[in-house]
């Protein structure tokens, strides 16, 4: 398990569970880090809200080397808590929070310096002097505080909307945050209102603290270009866009800052992947990183599969994935579809994946399947008939016919349109 230097109470092994337990109903005891034993001394991990706010940046104060408090700081440790500050005293931020409060104090940030002082008092030294008190009056024990590298335990599942206090943001706005989110690999991608950019920070970090396999979480505002690479922009953890994502045991290299991909779409590569029949020669037109390819190949039916994209860095993280997977069978294309099909030969089964253009691809389509061949066509449309239609006319404008098999909503889009999906067979 991973260290991280953390605030810890020290305390004589033979006190050490007295001590816990205290520290436990006080809800002062981190439950994320592993008590530890150190010589005639137990060390017991506590929330670092005072650390933070004492800590030498904001107010010069080295815990560990067990200085005073500076004289400016004593006269306000004494002072009583304004009776409108006392509900908030309930709740403790999470520690990336306490810091950020810290330098709100020293940026002069959109809070009131007041109000910050305020909250300094209650999140940090408040909560040092009621312990320091009890442990000391009560118990007859030194309250000593360290910072020690301790080893982490798994991080507690859970919503980390409960990590965000209310009054971190305008009222209502905590009822906005996002409750759902994508993880692609080890990064989190999530979308925000306008109203939330401000927050990002603090939304990354709680996201990181409640998903023990997130490395980094990145805004997603949205798909551009020809390529429909995501704008990103990166809020918390680790920078990288690049991971591996694992879909149905393929394990697939993707750089959402490179080229498109979307966790979003798992069952519906399988379940195209799974109506192909042995020896047929598939095409992807849109293929992007390949993964309706790989998991093809991996089925082990197809006689062929070519992999077309127009974006070279989608078919060099193809190239990665079937290196990776040991799958060597697919062929990647570097192309525009428009151009570089004209000679191609007949496919049995073709995957047109480009919900906002394939429409101006499916003549194109068309000319490459087989008699009796299978058009995966994908729209963005308010109605699944308006997308079936768009490939029956102009079917029957080539004096084709074309007969909707099934069609799946492969996510909703927006409150008006759905992504589907249609399996369509040609004559
Ligand atoms: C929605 S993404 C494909 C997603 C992919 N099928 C998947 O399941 O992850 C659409 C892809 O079409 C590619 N593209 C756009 N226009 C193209 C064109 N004219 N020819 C070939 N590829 C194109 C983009 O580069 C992008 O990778």
């Amino acid at each position: 398990m991973p260290k991280a230097r953390v605030l810890a109470v020290r305390v004589l092994a033979k006190d050490a569970e007295m001590v816990r337990t205290l520290l436990l109903d006080r809800g002062v005891l981190r439950t994320d880090y592993k008590i530890t034993r150190v010589g005639e001394y137990v060390l017991l991990p506590v929330h670092s809200q005072s650390a933070n706010v004492l800590n030498a940046d904001v107010l010069n104060l080295d815990l560990e080397k067990g200085q005073e408090h500076p004289p400016e700081l004593a006269s306000k440790m004494g002072q009583k808590h304004p009776p409108e500050l006392a509900s908030k005293m309930g709740q403790e931020p999470p520690p990336w929070l306490a810091s950020r409060i810290g330098q709100g104090l020293q940026q002069g940030s959109g809070l009131g310096q007041e109000l910050e002082l305020e909250l300094e008092l209650e999140l940090g030294l408040g909560l040092e002097l009621e312990l320091e008190q009890e442990l000391e009056q009560e118990l007859g024990l030194k309250l000593e505080l360290v910072h020690h590298d301790m080893e982490s335990l798994e991080k507690p599942p859970g919503d980390y909307r409960k990590l965000l206090p209310e009054n971190l943001f305008s009222p209502g706005l905590h009822n906005k945050l996002p409750s759902s989110f994508d993880m692609v690999g080890d990064i989190i991608v999530l979308k925000l209102t306008d109203e939330l950019i401000d927050f990002g920070l603090d939304i990354g970090m709680a996201l990181l603290e409640t998903h023990a396999g997130a490395k980094t979480v990145l805004l997603d505002k949205g798909v551009m270009g020809e390529f429909r690479v995501r704008d990103l922009t990166q809020l918390a953890g680790v920078q990288k866009t690049d991971t591996i994502h694992k879909e149905y045991g393929l394990r697939i290299h993707v750089d959402l800052a490179m080229a498109y991909f979307s966790p979003r779409l798992a069952t519906e590569h399988r379940a195209v992947a799974q109506q192909v029949k042995l020896g047929e020669v598939v095409l992807d037109m849109f293929a992007g990183i390949g993964p309706f390819a790989l998991h093809i190949e991996k089925e082990g039916k197809a006689g062929k599969v070519v992999a077309l994209d127009i974006n070279p860095a989608a078919i060099e993280l193809l190239n990665m994935s079937m290196v990776g997977n040991g799958l060597h069978g697919i062929m990647p294309v570097i192309g525009d579809a428009r151009s570089c099909l004209k000679n191609a030969p007949v496919f049995d089964r073709v995957i047109m994946n480009l919900p906002h253009g394939a429409y101006s691809f499916i003549d194109i389509g068309l000319e490459l399947l087989k008699p009796g061949g299978v058009l995966h066509y994908h729209a963005i449309v308010e109605d699944q008939s308006i997308g079936a239609d768009q490939v029956i006319y102009v079917a029957r404008d080539s004096g084709k016919r074309a007969v909707v098999l099934d069609v799946r909503e492969v996510r909703s889009y927006s409150p008006t349109l759905g992504h589907y999906s249609f399996d369509i067979v040609v004559d």
